[in-house]
């Protein structure tokens, strides 16, 4: 069986101050044995929550990181071997927001998807449809093309060591969530997509659902079959709700 993940992905959020206080709030929770738990702080706050989580089986990942996996010019970047230096595990790769503010395409996603493997950082690749593609009934191709332009070009294998996240974009941060049918159909396309090409790998790799969970709605989006946990935005800034979240995952 598949272990579940629930992953917090905290954007551009948080002071020293804010997220020591959340540290705290995390430390306190009882999380589940049976999942993985990360969380994605900006990159100024990584050293302070790899430190302040001591005693918490926790990764701690980046939002994002350069297409270059070492260190170089890149005015303003952050490699993925710095990433790993700064005690990362995980990172996320292609976020909708980088996609659709910061036009970042295809073939930087994949650039940065090899970047993250060759450091040693297990990418999350981010995939999801707009409110437009959806209504156009394009959901599905939007998605396998997101997830074939990396398979295309670095093989399926490369998701042995990988995690797949589904987020429609009309889902993140509007409160609307997907409903579980809605999502189990995108995860199990995702599923075959991959199983075409590698059925064994296809059954062992995570899907998170991302887009607006909270603890009231986790249960029923995890209990489907081809959803592995979640990636949560403004929910997992309350530690409370994020080990509600997490507890959900494991039960
Ligand atoms: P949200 O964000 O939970 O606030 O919708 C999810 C995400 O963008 O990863």
């Amino acid at each position: 069986m598949r272990r579940p993940m629930v992953a917090g992905n905290w954007k551009m959020h948080g002071t020293r101050a804010s997220v020591a206080e959340l540290i705290n709030g995390l430390n306190q929770q009882a999380l589940p044995a049976g999942v993985d738990v990360a969380v994605f702080p900006s990159c100024l706050h990584i050293a302070q929550v790899v430190d302040g989580l001591v005693g918490k089986v926790v990764a701690v990942g980046a939002q994002d990181c350069a297409t270059e996996a070492h260190q170089g010019a890149l005015t303003g970047e952050v490699a993925a071997s710095q990433l790993v230096d700064a005690r990362c595990s995980m990172v996320l790769i292609g976020h909708s927001e980088r996609r659709s503010l910061l036009a970042e395409g295809d073939e930087v996603v994949t650039r940065k998807f090899a970047a993250a493997q060759s450091a040693g950082l297990m990418p999350v690749l981010c995939v999801g449809e707009t409110l437009a593609e959806r209504e156009a009934g394009q959901t599905l191709d939007v998605v396998a093309a997101q997830l074939a332009a990396v398979t295309e070009s670095l093989g399926v294998d490369v998701f042995a060591d990988a995690v797949i996240a589904y987020e429609p974009v009309w889902a993140i941060g509007t409160g609307l969530t997907a409903s579980p049918e809605q999502a189990q159909e995108v995860h199990a396309a995702i599923r075959a997509q991959l199983a075409a090409k590698n059925a064994v790998l296809a059954g062992k790799v995570r899907i998170l659902y991302g887009g607006s969970v909270k603890a009231a709605s986790a249960a029923e989006l995890f209990g489907m079959p081809d959803i592995d946990g979640g990636l949560v935005g403004g929910a997992s800034l309350n530690a409370d709700e994020f080990g509600a979240i997490c507890r959900a995952a494991g039960s």
